[in-house]
């Protein structure tokens, strides 16, 4: 049995405007003891498949389960197996982190639990606002409690929507170390971010979602390794002749340009010099999985595993 099962997932939200297909059939397994990645641009479904997944949003068509439980028809025994860490702030003002947490507790029916709260509170650096209120918090530390409040009742499955959106370094860093120890101890973790390579540094295997369709599924090593491309990255303040500007991926002055193999760098490298373009801090490396990404979600890459339940052991 997979940790989280998600079969022909569809999301059609209706309002006054219409209609919107947010998930056009989603299937996929991770299994149990895995760190899945999810990734995706803006918008294309991330957040409302977790939704459905929490039993926070109904999908449309479709089934999914988490340790077994179908999310629908056996809810508590599934939302108790999950711990979920949402993308936006939500808490209440008027208690303490400390007291937040054995609400949370209490919602879960799990009682003396003060030693893992206080472990907790150690492990995500909160130990000294344990009496603050949540009102007193920064954003970053609003979101350490979120990530707490989630594994309060240690559920085998840790999600974690965007967790270290607005997160200082060293939050991370340890965030981090704390959630790839629980994922050794057998949790398996789903996490989206847009921090890519904590992405590749982390997720045994990653899904990519579009426009609410899978399209890409594949270990994260497999991924890197299928976008054998170079990687040429330099920074100017000129310029790019248009035949390279069509294919550069440009982040201020730092551009970064595809090369199939040495004679390629060597060609662009020429026009570069021909078009009197100056380039300083050169590098040649391989793609890493940012450039795959964007290569994938361009629809550069029909070798891109297609969208089917697979069972992939972790
Ligand atoms: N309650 C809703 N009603 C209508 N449309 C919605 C609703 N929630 C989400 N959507 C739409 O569904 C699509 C997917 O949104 P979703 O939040 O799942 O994206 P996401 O992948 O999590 O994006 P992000 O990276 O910005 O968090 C978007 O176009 C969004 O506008
Ligand atoms: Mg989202």
């Amino acid at each position: 049995m997979p940790a989280v099962r998600f079969q022909q997932v569809e999301k059609t939200y209706t309002g006054a405007r219409g209609t919107f297909r947010a998930l056009a059939g989603v299937s996929f397994d991770i299994q149990r003891g895995e760190f899945f990645g999810l990734l995706g641009p803006n918008g294309a479904g991330k957040t409302t498949l977790i939704s459905v997944l929490a039993g926070l949003t109904r999908a449309t068509a479709g089934q999914v389960t988490v340790m077994g439980h179908d999310v629908q028809s056996d809810a508590a025994a599934a939302r108790m197996s999950l711990g979920i860490v949402p993308q936006e702030l939500v808490f209440d003002p008027f208690f303490s982190v400390r007291d937040a947490l054995r609400i949370q507790s209490g919602y879960f029916g799990v009682k003396n639990n003060d030693a893992w709260i206080d472990e907790l509170l150690q492990e995500l650096g909160l130990a000294d606002k344990a009496n603050a209120n949540m009102r007193q918090l920064s954003g970053g530390m609003k979101r350490r409690v979120l990530v707490a409040q989630a594994l309060v009742h240690r559920p085998p499955v840790i999600v974690l929507d965007e967790p270290t959106a607005g997160v200082d370094v060293e939050l991370r860093q340890t965030l981090w170390a704390f959630i790839a120890r629980l994922n050794r101890e057998g949790h398996t973790v789903l996490l989206t971010t847009h921090y890519l390579e904590e992405a590749e540094a982390l997720c045994h295997r990653i899904g990519m979602l579009r426009k609410g369709e899978l399209v890409a599924l594949d270990r994260t090593a497999n991924l890197l390794s299928a976008s054998a491309s170079t990687m040429l990255r330099f920074k100017t303040d000129q310029a790019l002749p248009a035949t390279l500007a069509a294919q550069a991926r440009i982040t201020g002055r730092i551009v970064q340009l595809k090369a199939k193999d040495a004679p390629d760098v060597e060609h662009l490298l020429a026009v570069l010099r021909e078009a009197g373009v100056r380039i300083e801090d050169l590098e040649i490396g391989r793609a890493d999985l940012e450039d795959v990404f964007v290569e994938i979600m361009n629809g550069g890459r029909p070798s891109a595993a297609p969208a089917q339940p697979q069972a992939v052991p972790a």
